[in-house]
């Protein structure tokens, strides 16, 4: 939406560059920006910074090999200019030789974009070399998710971010920002009005969210150890779709007036309670790599949320989420209540929900509206059909490509801002201390039956179909 002039970064550095999320998004990410202009390598080059002592051809094989395994459609001219603008720096991140070893390789670069993909422990230590280093001025800093493990320590990296960097400098990532599904969410509410009159406390019943993974931790469970499922999904990717469900009206035509509202939507969520949540860990999960033998980490979490306003006073949110679950889907249920008097045939007997509203997230991307039909016949009875107003396979940049294009060019918008990211924290904090044990649950389950008690007043979870053919 709104831009003020705002300059291209020059350089990219990106922290990390040997782990898991360079190598299966970040990669691939800058060889499809290569491939479609928005990167302009090798005159813009990408500096790859790893504490592992790697030699620069094995890294540059890794690159290869990610983007031929993670990058899509193969272009060996992109691939070819990605590697002619790469530069590899390894060491120990305290050790202030890196971060001469980084300016050496950008000779030239007056505004580098920082990327911090490496676990929130370093932050503090990079962010103070780069500052040292002089790498700080004009320069962006882009801070992977989670921000902080609870409220105290996202404040502490806020302030550490902020003593070098301008907050308007500073992009905290969230990739479900960067999906289409999702930014479709705020444009329907918004580009609408059909909708206004019946989204509040008095049409809706409740609003489920689900966001399910059939696979593991998958080679994460040193990092899963250090976050479980509330803070990996649920805090950030999960509050960031309720709060685009349920903010008010932004006030003017611009980002920032998003995130007002999303900051406004956190605050107004109460803080949760240990009866609100169910904790769940699959079986199998305390014989993964890097995880402690008496782990009580969740790898599923469902929760009860209530959003203390006007417009949704009453409205219980059911968020859930989970690893080694039946499929891998994520979706939104906007249930609406029942019709006040029971006036057919089939009223009674009524199989099924009331209407909904339905937000398919992926693997594809929906939107559909239930509603009732008289089926032909004497009787008067019927059955709930679906009507698409969006229905696809999607076609969508990959949401990294999407947000690294925006930080590049300083575009903000699809970031998280400081205060959000303390509202949101503020929520979890007190379960975060204080929270039931995690129950056990077999794989290809939909968790722990515990998980159902939460919901069972509102008709229990709506299970969102699974296509076994684009599920992993
Ligand atoms: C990441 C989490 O942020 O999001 C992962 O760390 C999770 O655990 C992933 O699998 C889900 O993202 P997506 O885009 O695959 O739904």
């Amino acid at each position: 939406m709104t831009t003020t002039s705002l300059r291209q970064s020059d350089a990219l550095v990106l922290f990390g560059a040997t782990g898991d999320l360079a190598y299966k998004k970040l990669f691939p990410a800058l060889h499809a920006m290569i491939r479609n202009g928005a990167l302009d390598a090798p005159k813009v080059p990408v500096v790859g910074v790893a504490s592992a002592k790697w030699r620069e051809d094995e890294v540059r094989e890794r690159i290869v090999r990610s983007v031929g395994e993670h990058g899509g459609v193969a272009d060996s001219g992109a691939l070819g200019r990605l590697l002619a603008g790469f530069r590899y720096v390894g060491g120990d991140y305290g050790d202030a030789g890196v971060f001469r070893a980084i300016r050496e390789a950008l000779p030239d670069a007056r505004r580098p974009t920082h990327y911090l993909a490496i676990p929130p422990a370093m932050f503090e230590t990079v962010i103070a070399g780069l500052g040292a280093a002089g790498l700080a001025e004009n320069a962006r800093v882009i801070v992977e998710k989670p921000f902080g493990r609870d409220l105290a320590s996202a404040r502490e990296l806020n302030r550490i971010a902020q003593a070098a960097f301008p907050e308007k400098s500073i992009f905290r990532i969230d990739h479900y920002l960067g999906k289409e599904a999702i930014m479709n969410i705020l444009y329907f509410r918004f580009a609408n009005s059909f909708l206004e009159p019946i989204w509040n406390r008095n049409y809706i019943d409740n609003v489920q969210i689900t966001l399910s993974e059939r696979f593991g931790v998958e080679g994460r469970g040193a990092f899963y150890e250090t976050a479980g499922c509330l803070r990996d999904v649920i805090q950030n990717h999960l509050f960031q779709i309720v709060a685009l469900l349920a903010m008010e009206p932004p006030v003017y035509r611009g980002y920032g007036a998003v995130q007002d509202k999303t900051a406004e939507v956190f605050r107004a969520m109460r803080p949760l309670r240990p009866g609100d949540l169910v904790r769940g860990q699959y079986a199998g999960y305390l014989d993964e790599a890097g995880v402690d033998r008496d782990s009580d980490v969740e790898t599923f979490c469902a929760l009860r949320l209530f959003i203390d306003s006007w417009r949704w006073e009453g409205v219980p949110w059911f968020l859930r989420a989970g690893k080694a679950l039946a499929g891998t889907v994520a979706e939104v249920l906007v249930q609406l209540k029942r019709p006040p008097q029971r006036l057919f045939e089939d009223s009674a007997v009524q199989a099924g929900r009331a209407n909904y509203l339905r937000f398919r997230i992926s693997p594809d991307a929906a939107v559909a509206l239930a509603a009732r039909v008289k089926t032909t016949g004497e009787e008067f009875a019927g059955e709930q059909r679906e009507l698409y107003l969006l229905n696809e396979r999607s076609g969508e940049a990959s949401p990294y490509e999407r947000l690294l294009t925006d930080a590049l060019a300083g575009k903000g918008a699809l970031f998280i801002r400081q205060d959000a990211v303390e509202a949101a924290w503020a929520v979890v904090d007190p379960v975060l201390a204080d929270r039931p044990r995690a129950l056990p649950y077999p794989r290809g389950s939909w968790g722990p039956p515990d998980a159902d008690r939460l919901v069972e007043a509102h008709g229990g979870w709506t299970l969102p179909e699974i296509h076994q053919d684009i599920s992993r």
